[in-house]
């Protein structure tokens, strides 16, 4: 079913969330975990848990967007997934690649601009091929969401990189080391310029990042859901969005909503 992403669309459901639209986040990440636990409790493989997980993707991704959220990003695979057997490593990749091409159509029809977080070295030709390809496919057609995927990306190897390449811009001469602020940090990363997450959302009741966004993180909301991913429906998005709302966020400061 064709669902109405108008800017009235947009604008009647996020009225019809029953909060303040300015609780409403800008910026909602996700840890997008279970697909192993959901095929395997159906006696189906791995992998095929994770073809059901690639299925789901869509319809959150027209959530996001018809929530009128700033960034919507989703953690695919870590860099500690390499660990994984090969098979199912393998298997992941083709699932990436396969749903980076035929995914296409539909970010352009949502108006979704694309963005990779992570590493790019590591990754197979296929993947990276069809992320520069709808990359630049949406970035000229879209103007919307920016949907960023963070595949192959760990926030302790991102520090790393960003110290690396900020050591070098000293060492060139181009800065000095009393030039390093949050923002130099943060415009380091591979995530520089995308809005900081307001909400984590992970499914599958874990409670933890797994080395996911540490830096930019520090003040976002987390919200676990007992679901595996697969199973995790829009319904639930909008019951996560209505839980961030009625939470008073304080930077520190004595006054709710003081940032
Ligand atoms: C999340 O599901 C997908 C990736 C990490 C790639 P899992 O594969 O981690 O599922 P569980 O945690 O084993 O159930
Ligand atoms: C986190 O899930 C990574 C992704 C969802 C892509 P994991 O399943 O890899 O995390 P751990 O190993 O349970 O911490
Ligand atoms: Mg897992």
């Amino acid at each position: 079913m064709e669902i109405d992403l108008s800017p009235k669309a947009v604008a009647a459901h996020r009225e019809s969330l029953g909060v303040p639209l300015e609780r409403i986040p800008k910026s909602v990440a996700i840890i997008m975990d279970g697909n192993g636990r959901w095929a395997t409790s159906r006696g189906l493989s791995r992998s095929a848990g994770h073809e059901a997980g690639a299925k789901a993707v869509s319809a959150i991704v027209t959530a996001g967007v018809r929530m009128g959220l700033e960034c919507l990003t989703l953690y695919s695979f870590s860099i500690e997934n390499w660990q994984r057997p090969k098979e199912e490593v393998q298997a992941l990749m083709a699932i990436y690649a396969h749903y980076l091409i035929s995914e296409k159509p539909e970010f352009i029809k949502k108006n979704v601009r694309l963005r990779h977080v992570g590493r790019r070295q590591e990754l197979p030709d296929s993947v990276l091929d069809a992320l520069d390809d709808t990359v630049k496919t949406c970035d000229d057609a879209c103007s919307g969401m920016t949907l960023s995927l963070a595949l192959n990306y760990g926030s302790r190897a991102e520090m790393v990189d960003a110290v690396q390449k900020l050591a070098t811009d000293v060492a060139d001469g181009k800065l000095s080391p009393e030039q390093i602020d949050e923002d130099s940090i943060s415009n380091a990363l591979t995530t520089a310029g995308l809005p900081d997450p307001d909400l984590i959302i992970r499914t599958a009741g874990e409670m933890r990042l797994s080395n996911f966004l540490l830096w930019q993180s520090s003040y976002a909301e987390y919200f676990p859901v007992a679901k595996n991913w697969p199973d995790f429906t829009p319904d639930d998005f909008d019951d996560a969005i209505r839980v961030f709302a009625g939470r008073d966020r304080r930077f520190g400061a004595l006054d709710p909503q003081s940032k």
